[in-house]
């Protein structure tokens, strides 16, 4: 079901709010996976849908893995798949949703706006693109990837885009209007560049806001001003991403907690995502690794507080920064 325009307006203007497993209230997805010790399953974004806290990342999950990775994932309680046009494997994902019978309303989709189309006449076009290749006619959530306007004509950016991303914004907003995405928001923006968005008059606020978070970069100040601000984190990268999965479940600390309460490594720090208030988005085309992911507990206070402690004392290592490799003469995080 998709709500009008007017009542997604009134619905925004809610605070974000949070619900528990057991939280009443519309129900737009249905069977959840169920975590121990009350951690959040869900969170209820400004427009009143609920987004499930856990998602499958699908970034390098190569052609002829991702499909199956998809399936793995239903088969195994996960309702949210978080994708983008630029990882070129949306028609796999498609097909997997296809075959494995889920009805659209029961599985949350993300995607993302990719660089080169953030010209508003742009923008439908590769939203149409990605939804044709997904095999659905909405999204749950359309995200603008990057901070960046790419250029096509051969120069590195468009500044004035980049600088002032307010165009392309309105135009995420027509395709709420049109129905063709049910929620809007960013990826990789800082605080300062939220801001110099929201200070336009928009007509639907940023929903959520997705950064690399994980033990070596565990932004406590963005996460702090985001649950201020109601904006919904999404944590990317959470595991470390491939150079740093190992260290990541080598840690002693989560080593120690995951002995202590019986879980993973990797069950651990996905759970003090989610206890952290921010939607987690582990990738695995590993059957017993997906599975694995998505089993997770709430962490006694104690463990909580030393794995976030821990997290938070060291220098902040980002993980991910392809500014230089893209040719940018400016850190696109700054
Ligand atoms: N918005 C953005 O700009 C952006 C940027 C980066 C990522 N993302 C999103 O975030 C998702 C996750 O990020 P990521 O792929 O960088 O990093 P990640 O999820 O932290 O790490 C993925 C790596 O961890 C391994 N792994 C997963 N679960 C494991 C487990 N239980 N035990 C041991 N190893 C495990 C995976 O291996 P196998 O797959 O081989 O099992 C893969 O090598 C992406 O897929 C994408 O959806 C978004």
């Amino acid at each position: 079901m998709v709500l009008g325009f007017r009542q997604l307006q009134a619905s925004r203007s809610n605070a974000l709010r949070r619900v528990t497993n057991s939280g009443p209230g519309r129900c737009h997805h249905h069977t959840r996976p169920n975590f121990a010790g009350g951690l959040q399953s869900e969170y209820v974004l400004n427009s009143g849908d609920k987004i499930p806290s856990v998602a499958l990342g699908v970034w390098k999950a190569k052609p002829g893995e991702v499909g199956q990775a998809v399936k793995t994932a239903l088969g195994a309680g996960y309702k949210h798949i978080d994708g983008a046009w630029i990882y070129r494997n949306e028609a796999e994902v498609g097909q997997a949703l296809k075959e494995s019978g889920v009805r659209r309303g029961d599985i949350w989709l993300t995607s993302k706006l990719w660089n080169s189309f953030h010209a508003p006449e742009d923008v439908e076009v590769t939203l149409d693109d990605s939804l044709k290749k997904l095999g659905t006619d909405y999204l749950d959530l359309y995200l603008i990837h990057w901070p960046l306007a790419l250029k096509k004509d051969g120069k590195p950016y468009d500044k004035v885009l980049t600088d002032y991303p307010y165009p392309t914004w309105q135009k995420l907003e027509e395709m709420v209007q049109k129905g063709k995405v049910r929620n809007i928001g960013v990826s990789n923006f800082n605080i300062r560049k939220i801001q110099n968005l929201t200070a336009n008059p928009l007509k639907i606020q940023p929903a959520v806001n997705q950064v690399e978070i994980n033990y070596f970069f565990p932004q406590p100040e963005l996460v702090k001003w985001s649950k201020k601000s109601g904006i919904l984190l999404e944590a990317y990268s959470p595991l470390g991403s491939d150079g740093r999965v190992s260290d990541s479940l080598n840690v002693p600390v989560v080593k120690e907690i995951a002995t202590e309460t019986g879980m993973t490594p990797a069950q651990v720090i996905i759970s003090w995502h989610v206890q952290r208030g921010t939607i987690v988005l582990p990738k695995s085309v590993t059957p017993s690794r997906i599975a694995e992911n998505i089993h997770l507990s709430k962490l006694p206070d104690a463990a909580f507080n030393k794995l976030e402690k821990a997290a938070t004392s060291h220098p902040p290592q980002r993980g991910l920064n392809p500014s230089k490799g893209w040719g940018l003469d400016f850190d696109v995080f700054e």
